[in-house]
């Protein structure tokens, strides 16, 4: 039987809710068709939004949402979307898909969309294609309440109230699609930037977040942290998990026992990528103030056959059930220095929460880990340890068979765990340490390996009840099966 150690007094910090958040770009079908339909669609919508998919997200506590890219960010001009409509500029989305933008989706829709899901916005600038004046207006734009050139617009615009921008990102991935740039000179043009993101509401600050590494480029890291670390809240790291070659990464279905530990093995690495860019934060930071935000992370596998290659859609079954809890555990384990993580994407692009065809919605087996782990939104995480063995299939791919986290919120200690083995079943004596157990309820997600729902079954992954747990004399004991995620929920 495997020890597992919780106690729920010792408090290791907070893990903030905006580790659940996500990422939506002008990508594919995720803006257009998955959030924004047009005030005159056929699908119910409210102001444009659809309304399934708002309800839906508002159910699975989104609490922050990116926008509006990616790629597409540092070649986004915001003016391009404000003002009527039917004169807005059209143009080509080159980087995704080669199809017309019409701009109907702008910086009032996007503002628009969190406000009727209720999540906090964080916003992504344009670094590689755009100028510091562009971006200090558009700063300007959305949050000046007073009289100023770029408020009276935003008023004429129709929206008399300065929005809230909780989160800035100054440039994406600048050292790649954001203007392949080195680290020292995305370092100095940060510092320029940045200092024209205005503070216009000192009640409501901007954080602000610096273009950081890609996966383990930690000469990014060091460099960007060395040049600039004084003038940042945040600085990104994008993570991908992609089981293979870039240019054969396979299915997101119809994979075999290899491809899943391939596929946990790879993701497991967020881990290690984790202590490394901390160990660096940590030589700029001592104290911990700025945040690492994963701000893209989630699978990448090769686009669904039949449709755009530039869409990058694909399906989501019970392996990306795993990859999410294996990554929200490690997150809320580092929850001193993560401080924010967005997947990618919220809807129809890579490992996606939804899923849409026409009017048709799906959740995805993504959308009820994410739905389940929500108890641990600004909760404190508290000390826990599991025993774990390697399981896989060759020395390559092995992976620890079980990952977990603990919180406490309101009395009541959340214990989410992930078993990776395709095969084997654990039994936990789970030891409460100073603490009993009063009431204990569970819920799983778990099916064959690549279960996944369809337009067609949409209800063949969900969460379901869990029932494999017992109280003992010194906690409980968890039965955990095979290719499972698991919440157990103890009154405290
Ligand atoms: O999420 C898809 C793309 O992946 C984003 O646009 C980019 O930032 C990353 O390379």
């Amino acid at each position: 039987m495997a020890k597992m150690y919780i106690n729920p007094n010792v408090r290791l910090g907070k893990i903030n809710k905006e580790i659940y958040g996500n990422f939506s770009e002008h990508l594919g079908r995720c803006i257009y068709e998955g959030l924004y339909v047009g005030e005159n669609s056929d699908i119910p919508n409210k102001n444009g939004m659809r309304t399934d998919v708002v309800e839906a997200l508002k159910e699975m506590k989104l609490p922050v949402l990116r926008w509006p890219g990616g790629c597409f960010a540092d070649e986004y001009h915001w003016e391009d979307g404000i003002g009527p409509k039917e004169t807005r500029k059209k143009l080509i989305n080159t980087h995704w898909g080669g199809v017309l933008e019409d701009n109907s989706f702008g910086t009032h829709e996007f503002m628009e969309l969190c406000d009727q899901i209720g999540c906090e916005t964080y916003i992504n600038g344009n670094v590689g294609s755009g100028t510091v004046r562009e971006m200090s207006e558009w700063v300007e734009y959305m949050t000046f309440e007073g009289v100023s050139p770029q408020a009276d617009r935003r008023k004429a615009n129709g929206h008399e109230a300065a929005y809230t921008v909780n989160y800035f990102g100054v440039g994406n991935e600048n050292w790649g699609c954001g203007g392949n740039m080195t680290p020292e000179f995305y370092a100095n043009l940060y510092r320029q930037y940045q200092t024209y993101i205005r503070q216009y509401n000192p009640e409501k600050k901007i954080y602000k977040i610096a273009c950081g590494a890609n996966a383990a480029d930690y000469h990014w890291t060091d460099k960007v942290m060395e040049i600039a670390h004084p003038f940042m809240d945040g600085i990104s790291l994008h993570y991908y998990t992609v089981p293979g070659e870039w240019s054969h990464k396979g299915g997101a279905l119809g994979f075999d026992e290899k491809k899943w530990y391939l596929t946990l093995h790879k993701t497991c690495f967020m881990e290690e990528l984790l202590d490394n860019n901390i160990a660096i934060m940590d030589k700029y930071d001592p104290k911990g103030r700025i945040g690492l935000i994963v701000d893209e992370w989630g699978t990448w596998y090769d686009v669904e056959e039949g449709t755009n290659p530039g869409f990058l859609y694909q399906q989501n079954s019970i392996r990306d059930a795993l990859v999410a809890g294996i990554n929200l555990n490690i997150f809320n384990k580092h929850c001193k220095r993560v401080k924010m993580a967005n997947i990618a994407q919220l809807i129809n692009v890579l490992q996606s929460v939804i899923l849409t065809d026409g009017a048709k919605m799906i959740k995805t087996p993504t959308y009820f880990v994410f739905k389940m782990y929500a108890d641990h939104q600004d909760a404190e995480l508290v000390s826990s340890c599991i025993d774990t063995e390697m399981v896989g299939l060759e020395d390559s791919n092995m992976v620890k068979n079980l990952y977990e986290s603990c919180s406490v919120k309101d009395g009541k200690l959340t214990i989410t765990l992930t078993n990776l083995s395709l095969d084997k079943s654990y039994d936990i004596d789970a030891v409460l340490t100073e603490a009993e157990a009063k009431a204990i309820c569970g819920e799983i997600v778990t099916g064959a390996m690549d279960a996944h729902n369809t337009f067609d079954a949409p209800d063949q992954v969900k969460t379901e009840e869990f029932k494999g747990f017992e109280k003992t004399a010194t906690g409980l004991k968890i039965s955990i099966p095979a290719k499972s995620v698991v919440k157990v929920t103890v009154q405290l």
